[in-house]
């Protein structure tokens, strides 16, 4: 990997200031998924050192607490301004490790960032209380404070905005903030370390613990008495278990969980608007998002011409690595991830649905090709297949015909997710009669990326709870302190 900054590029784990090797040196390797090739071996931290690492941000909350919100402020709009000056490098790093395309990996560089520089300023907009008291004697205030300790799990899919996000609001409340990214994408995690030590934020401050086993660190962090709230985006399964396991210190939580995007276009639509938002909404990261569509809903009229336009718009897709000029499209994280979607595609076709269309993989000589899934298009899905159930994580686009709007609203709530949902219409009335119906955190409407650091993300239902970003972002990192002054 050639990096104008090589210090970006680290294999020690960074908590209390300094860059650690495992307390047992051993170590596991980061690899690239587009050429199934080792990278770097990084060091493999077990519950002792995620104890230590806890142990130091406990240590440095009261004195970051106490700094004015203006300091803090400052400390955060230098690491935003260090992120964006090395916002190529990072990116590399990124690609490497996780696949996606340069330029979506630069504009994730930018779309993490932009959680900092939002948090930086939010930081100075924290507002209490004067409530009317019962009777003169009385004054009732309420204040917010910061929870204390947070600890953080983070996907592979989003390295460093999903820990970006979580760390901004965090850091800008006042709490302490430690972070287990996920084993398949430590290393922009680690760059991200390397810049905020080199804005100047305090030893204890922010912290990244590596490790090749998640059990093991959220277990050491859900049960720590230090940590004050654990913020994990990932598999509702696994939220399920952290949040089992919070319980028993009754931990605050937040919790970005999966979804099953429903993507609805009727009749009325402005088709080329539609095809472009899906375009975003199903490819972006080959797939691998939470918000990315999962169910396409196309109203019978328009069927076979939305199908021809999107075979269309799907022919300028390149598949290869990320690192390829013009390639929109990169691998998919690990071979198990190839693996399940094919399986899902299978299962559909299986039971009745069409393959539309199938784009080529463009790998070049030293890529892998048991990490490339093409892009693909099938119609004829009903609500009942695999395929409509399950987050398919994958650059596949499945189409099921609906009717009238009864139908489809019932087809796209029809689920235990409730994350984002996408609608295209003309009509007005339709657009605040079915948002309001859809059951879900997040709407599109006539518009398919939905995600920026001034809108809060969050899902209702199993896709969790908690909201990032926005203006409610730093609510989630505060306690409600209420101050009740009396004899006056
Ligand atoms: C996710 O996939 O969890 C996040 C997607 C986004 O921030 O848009």
């Amino acid at each position: 990997m050639q990096l104008r900054n090589p210090k970006l590029l680290r294999s020690e784990s960074y908590f209390g200031g300094i860059w650690h090797s495992a307390e047992n040196n051993h170590a596991f390797t980061v690899n690239n998924p587009a050429t199934g090739k080792g990278i770097i071996d990084v060091a493999d931290l077990n519950a002792i050192d995620a104890e230590h690492a806890i142990a130091a941000a406990h240590k440095a909350q009261p004195a970051w607490a106490a700094l004015t919100v203006k300091e803090r402020s400052k400390l955060l709009r230098r690491w935003f301004d260090l992120i964006m000056a090395n916002q190529d490098d990072l990116a590399l790093i990124l690609t490497t490790e996780q696949g996606k395309p340069l330029a979506e990996a630069k504009g994730e560089i930018a779309y993490g960032a932009s959680y900092i520089e939002w948090f930086a300023e939010e930081a100075k907009r924290v507002y209490g209380d004067i409530i009317a008291p019962p009777n003169n004697s009385q004054r009732l205030f309420v204040i917010k404070q910061p929870i204390g300790v947070v600890a953080s799990i983070t996907p592979w899919n989003f390295p460093n905005a999903m820990l970006a996000r979580k760390a901004a609001p965090a850091l800008a409340a006042g709490c302490t903030f430690v972070a287990k990214p996920a084993k398949e994408t430590p290393l922009s995690a680690l760059a991200l370390a390397v810049l905020a030590e080199e804005a100047g934020i305090p030893a204890g401050v922010f912290n990244i613990i590596c490790s090749s086993s998640s059990p093991t660190i959220g277990k050491v962090m859900t049960s720590s008495p230090l940590v004050s709230k654990l913020s994990f985006t990932g598999s509702t399964q696994v939220g399920k278990t952290l949040l089992e396991q919070c319980a028993g210190t009754v931990k605050k939580t937040s919790m970005e969980l999966g979804g099953n995007a429903p993507f609805i276009i009727f009749n009325d639509a402005n088709l080329d608007l539609a095809i472009k938002g899906l375009m975003t909404s199903k490819f972006r990261n080959a797939g691998q998002t939470c918000v990315c569509t999962n169910r396409i809903y196309v109203q019978r009229d328009i069927h076979d011409t939305f199908v021809e336009k999107l075979t269309a718009a799907m022919e300028s897709l390149n598949t290869g690595n990320g690192t390829a000029d013009g390639v929109n499209i990169g691998p998919l994280i690990t071979t198990k991830a190839v693996a399940k979607v094919a399986s899902l595609v299978d299962e559909a076709v299986a039971n009745g649905a069409s393959v539309k269309y199938v784009a080529k993989v463009n790998t070049n000589p030293g890529d892998t090709d048991t990490h490339f899934y093409p892009p693909t298009l099938i119609s004829g899905v009903k609500n009942n297949m695999q395929i409509s159930r399950e987050e398919i994580f994958g650059p596949v686009a499945a189409i099921t015909i609906f009717d009238t709007e009864e139908e489809v609203l019932a087809a796209a709530n029809d689920t235990e997710f409730g994350l984002a949902s996408y609608f295209y219409t003309n009509d007005i009335s339709r657009v605040w009669r079915f948002g309001e119906a859809l059951e879900y955190g997040i709407v599109g409407i006539n518009e398919g990326l939905i995600s920026n650091e001034m809108a809060p993300f969050g899902g209702i239902k199993e896709s969790g709870f908690g909201r990032e970003g926005s203006k409610y972002g730093i609510e989630d990192y505060m306690e409600i302190k209420y101050m009740c002054l009396g004899g006056i």
